[in-house]
């Protein structure tokens, strides 16, 4: 209780982002979200017309409160990266309790959580459910160079760029959380565009960036490998219901996974009583990943 998030690719009801912000809601923390820039008029509106009433409710009947949504664009650093026909005007709409900044100048993790630190002043808890690989349906022989990096840059870097702008206005003992996908160390045919190789580079960097912001600022860095969510970004990539349906026959526990136990492995990661848990992969799948084959 008491706690402050922010939880970037948060952009509809749907994935795994939404699902750890009502975890996290339920556990009494403060919600804050990272709406990636194209996405945000949608989920904006979808908010306000009342669209994710429903979604809102926690276990003990209260409603899930977004206290602020926060325009965010993973790809870009700052505001100088940011492209000239993608820079717009600053408008504040005030909505049914609900404040949110349409567009500002940039909406990199720099400027992002600049905003969050003039706001709030500090945050406990940073999530990265995000990722985007733009030719993730093409193998990875197939990738173009700039497929192979734009995937590294979106689902990636994007996790040490947040942390490296948002560690400074984390409290100590705070937590983030990134979700990575068993396609890094294990063959995945279909989850192509470089994304495996993003996902690995994201598993690696949570060792590293442990190690250097578990000794500089006393947070850890963990990262949920999930098993298969049919969210907007999974069903992009077009195997979602075979990878659904192998799990629901391979798997040691034989039952659809649920956003649900994915946001409550979060908010356990986020919490005190996992006070000594850090650079982990930890595996949130009916157990998927323990299997040597199919049977
Ligand atoms: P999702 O569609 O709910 O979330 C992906 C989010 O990333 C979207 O909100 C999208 O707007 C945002 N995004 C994309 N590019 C961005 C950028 N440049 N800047 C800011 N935001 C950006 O889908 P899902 O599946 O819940 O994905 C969340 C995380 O979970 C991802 O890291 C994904 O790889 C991971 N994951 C998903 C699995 C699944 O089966 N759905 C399995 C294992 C991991």
């Amino acid at each position: 209780a008491g706690k402050r998030a922010f939880i970037a690719g948060v952009a509809d009801d749907n994935g795994y982002g939404w699902a750890i912000a009502k975890s996290l809601a339920a556990a009494g923390a403060e919600i804050l979200v990272g709406t990636w820039v194209p996405a945000l008029n949608i989920f904006e509106s979808s908010l306000i017309r009342g669209k994710f009433d429903e979604s809102c409710i926690l276990p003990d009947g209260s409603l899930m409160e977004i206290t602020k949504v926060y325009p965010l664009d993973a790809v870009y650093d700052c505001p100088k990266d940011v492209p000239e026909d993608e820079v717009v005007e600053s408008v504040k709409k005030d909505f049914g309790g609900i404040d949110i900044l349409v567009h500002s100048l940039a909406n990199g993790p720099e400027e992002v959580a600049g905003s969050v630190k003039k706001d709030f002043g500090s945050i406990d808890i940073l999530v990265h459910s995000l990722a985007n690989g733009p030719e993730v349906s093409k193998p990875l022989l197939e990738t173009s160079r700039n497929g192979y990096l734009a995937a590294l840059s979106a689902s990636s870097y994007s996790f040490v760029s947040l942390l490296k702008h948002f560690a400074p206005i984390m409290n100590p003992g705070g937590a983030s959380i990134s979700l990575t996908y068993i396609a890094s160390e294990r063959i995945i045919p279909g989850y192509g565009g470089g994304m495996s190789s993003a996902k690995a580079a994201l598993e690696s960097d949570t060792q590293v960036l442990a190690f250097e912001v578990g000794r500089k600022h006393k947070i850890r860095v963990n990262t949920i490998s999930a098993g298969p969510l049919r969210s907007r970004a999974a069903k992009a990539i077009g195997f979602i219901d075979m990878m659904i349906d192998y799990s629901l026959a391979n798997a040691p526990l034989q039952k659809e996974l649920s956003a649900e136990e994915v946001g409550n492995a979060a908010a356990f990661l986020a919490s005190p009583l996992s006070s000594a848990i850090t650079g982990a992969v930890v595996y949130v799948d009916n157990g998927l990943n323990a299997m040597g084959v199919g049977v």
